[in-house]
């Protein structure tokens, strides 16, 4: 297909430790088109975090490959932008210098800085770029991670567990603010939640893992809530029997 733009082939990873081997994916094999929101839902420690450092090229897989585009990801690219579970502001630095980061680190020019200062409009931000993290709420230091995240351009992005250190009441809304944003902004996701309600209210697409080691259970195509927003899919009558049937296919015993 031509708008395919990661393909996830057969990929297995172990972890070789002093003590031992530790199989953490098996043949995992799927693909995300451009402008799909996919999530991705799985028991605890079935590998989903290690995924998705495979897919941001942090890690080696040690079986299988990762294409964006057609391209073998061997490494960090300025295509993918990853924002992992903790937000990891810098406490020294302001708001709008932690924002600025990746843009300092990757020699950006002055018109992605402006980019910077209208998202931080956009998205609520600016009235605080001379604060300090300690002292946003949860809700703004996750928003801050996300323009971070997208102020450098990158056209897929990882988000793994991003709204799981907030209370359900912030989570609901921060979850529904960053869809909001990242829609507009019109970019290609792949979320790691241990939700499944807000993989229901946020996707496409929902990818279940088994247990470890993490192999591809089940794929669910949301289309039937496609125009529906996230929050009336709630209320979708399709909706109680997704919740179940993931729900049972997490079964601990799964
Ligand atoms: N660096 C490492 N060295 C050895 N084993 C590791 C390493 N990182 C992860 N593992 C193991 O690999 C398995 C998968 O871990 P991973 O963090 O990917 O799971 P997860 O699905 O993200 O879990 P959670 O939902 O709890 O975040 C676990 O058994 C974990 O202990
Ligand atoms: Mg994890």
């Amino acid at each position: 297909m031509s708008n395919m733009l990661l393909e996830v082939n057969h990929v297995g990873h172990v972890y070789q430790t002093p003590q031992c081997e530790k199989e953490a994916l098996k043949d995992v094999s799927f693909q995300i088109e451009e402008g799909e929101f996919v999530s991705l839902v799985g028991p605890s420690g079935c590998g989903k975090s290690t995924l998705l450092t495979i897919i941001a090229g942090l890690e080696r897989p040690t079986h299988g490959e990762v294409r964006l585009d057609g391209k073998p990801v061997t490494a960090p690219t300025a295509e993918i932008g990853y924002m992992p579970q903790k937000d990891h502001l810098f406490s020294w630095r302001n708001i709008r210098s932690n924002i600025t980061l990746g843009l300092e680190i990757q020699k950006k020019g002055p018109e992605y800085y402006r980019k910077a200062e209208e998202m931080m409009e956009k998205y609520g931000l600016r009235d605080v770029g001379s604060m300090m993290p300690d002292q946003l709420s949860g809700g703004m230091r996750q928003r801050c991670s996300l323009i971070r995240t997208l102020v450098t351009g990158p056209r897929f992005l990882l988000l793994d567990e991003a709204f799981s250190a907030l209370d359900y009441q912030t989570r609901v809304a921060v979850s529904v603010d960053i869809h909001t944003i990242i829609r507009k902004e019109n970019k290609t996701v792949l979320l790691v939640t241990h939700d499944i309600s807000e993989s229901l209210m946020l996707s496409d697409r929902v990818i279940v893992l088994s247990h470890s080691p993490g192999t591809v259970k089940r794929i669910h195509d949301l289309s039937v809530l496609k125009d529906t927003a996230p929050m009336e899919r709630l209320d979708h009558e399709a909706y109680g029997s997704m919740i179940k049937d993931i729900w049972k296919e997490l079964d601990i015993h799964g």
